[in-house]
């Protein structure tokens, strides 16, 4: 890899994108390129801190539009690129699936497409694509997602996240395309925006709002501390096999139900409310259109190869989001104004 070499980071302004820029700017190993369309969930507030940098750059623009990538493309000689930009919300997906293959598919064939004609099947390259442990589809009570898990996406999210994980190694395999992949658990930390479950009942818990739980709260997820999968992203990056795949995930399964609970006790504490004012809130409601029960990650191959673990405790972790949310009341003012009420009628008023 050349020194201070040139990177694209897509979807750098997200939740996960604003986190890896901040490593991979901090580590001052790389020159990066920062490609974002700043979506609804995209946010430059995210990067106030290292916009100055001088190995950084921010470029609006959108990852579908096939002739202004490729122009990006021959103007930078791109060392690598880290593929994060996506429509990234399952609700979302099931309302308006259109947009999903849009970004998520023709968005990666548009990037992929680029870097193949301008790599010219050298190996002095990577392409990265996160993706999501979403791809393998739902588990029961036992079992885990490896990497060797048949794909059987069930919503349009899921879907057009297995879609483009296809199209990378297509590319590999067709074109010799230098590729990763990773498939990450559910992630939670600062910065997210509170459409996703725990943003959105700190923000409503915040709020004396209801808490609206899809169906009877018994789906599972394991949850993933942000900034630990940053530091996977980067190990991967920079020491992932070719055509590899590698799964990240929190070794922690929850039950819906059972983390808010927890949430709503940290809050309490933190809101100088007595024990059990915030689970009132509880509120069950319909459930998500083919909700998945359960997803549970092996990252074992992660560990033995790469010797990557999660570093933080749930409890640990999930205080640290609190605090986050209190002390940046203006972030989340900010991002609740606007089109999120519009958001949070369509989607919960009457569900
Ligand atoms: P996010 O929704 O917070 O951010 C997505 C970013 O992509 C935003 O900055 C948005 O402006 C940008 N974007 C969207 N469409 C674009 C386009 N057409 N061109 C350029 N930029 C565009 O997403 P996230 O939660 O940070 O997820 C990042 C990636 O990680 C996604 O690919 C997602 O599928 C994957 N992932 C997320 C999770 C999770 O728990 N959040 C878990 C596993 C994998
Ligand atoms: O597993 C990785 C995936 O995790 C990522 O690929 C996705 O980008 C990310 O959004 C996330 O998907 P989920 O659908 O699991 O996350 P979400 O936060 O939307 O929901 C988590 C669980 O909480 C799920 O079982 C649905 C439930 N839920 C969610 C919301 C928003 C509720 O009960 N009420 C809610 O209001």
């Amino acid at each position: 890899m050349p020194k201070r070499a040139k990177i694209l980071i897509t979807g750098g302004a997200g939740f996960i994108g604003s986190h890896v820029m901040r490593r991979f700017i901090k580590t001052d190993k790389y020159h990066i390129v920062n490609l974002d369309k700043l979506t609804y969930a995209g946010n430059l507030e995210n990067l106030k801190d290292i916009e100055d940098s001088s190995n950084y750059e921010f470029i609006k623009g959108d990852i579908c539009d096939f002739e202004f990538v490729k122009g990006l493309f021959t103007r930078n000689n791109f060392y690598g690129v880290i593929h994060l930009a996506a429509e990234s919300h399952v609700d979302r997906s099931i309302s308006n699936p259109i947009e999903f293959i849009q970004t998520n598919v023709v968005g990666t064939m548009s990037l992929l497409n680029a870097a193949k004609n301008s790599w010219n099947q050298s190996a002095n390259h990577r392409f990265y694509h996160v993706s999501t442990d979403e791809v393998y589809g739902s588990l029961g009570d036992e079992g885990f997602f490896s990497e060797t898990t048949p794909y059987d996406p069930k919503s349009p999210y899921s879907a057009s996240k297995a879609s483009s994980d296809h199209f990378v190694r297509a590319y590999g395999n067709t074109y010799g395309l230098p590729h990763v992949i990773s498939n990450s658990s559910n992630n939670y930390g600062p910065n997210q925006f509170p459409e996703k479950l725990i943003p959105l009942m700190i923000h409503n818990i915040k709020n004396r709002k209801p808490l609206p739980i899809y169906g009877k709260g018994y789906n599972i997820r394991d949850w993933l501390y942000v900034e630990d999968h940053a530091r996977a992203i980067e190990l991967i990056f920079e020491q992932g096999g070719n055509g590899e795949t590698y799964n990240v995930g929190g070794f922690n399964e929850w039950k819906n139900i059972d983390l808010i609970h927890l949430l709503c006790d940290i809050m309490d504490k933190k809101l100088g409310n007595e024990q059990g004012t915030s689970r009132k809130l509880i509120t069950l409601v319909k459930d998500r259109a083919g909700h998945d029960m359960r997803y549970a990650i092996d990252a074992s191959k992660l560990n033995s190869e790469l010797g990557w673990k999660p570093s933080l405790q749930f409890a640990e972790g999930l205080e640290k989001t609190v605090d986050w949310y209190f002390e940046n009341e203006k972030w989340l003012n900010d991002v609740t104004s606007g089109d999120y009420q519009k958001y949070y009628e369509e989607y919960y008023t009457n569900r």
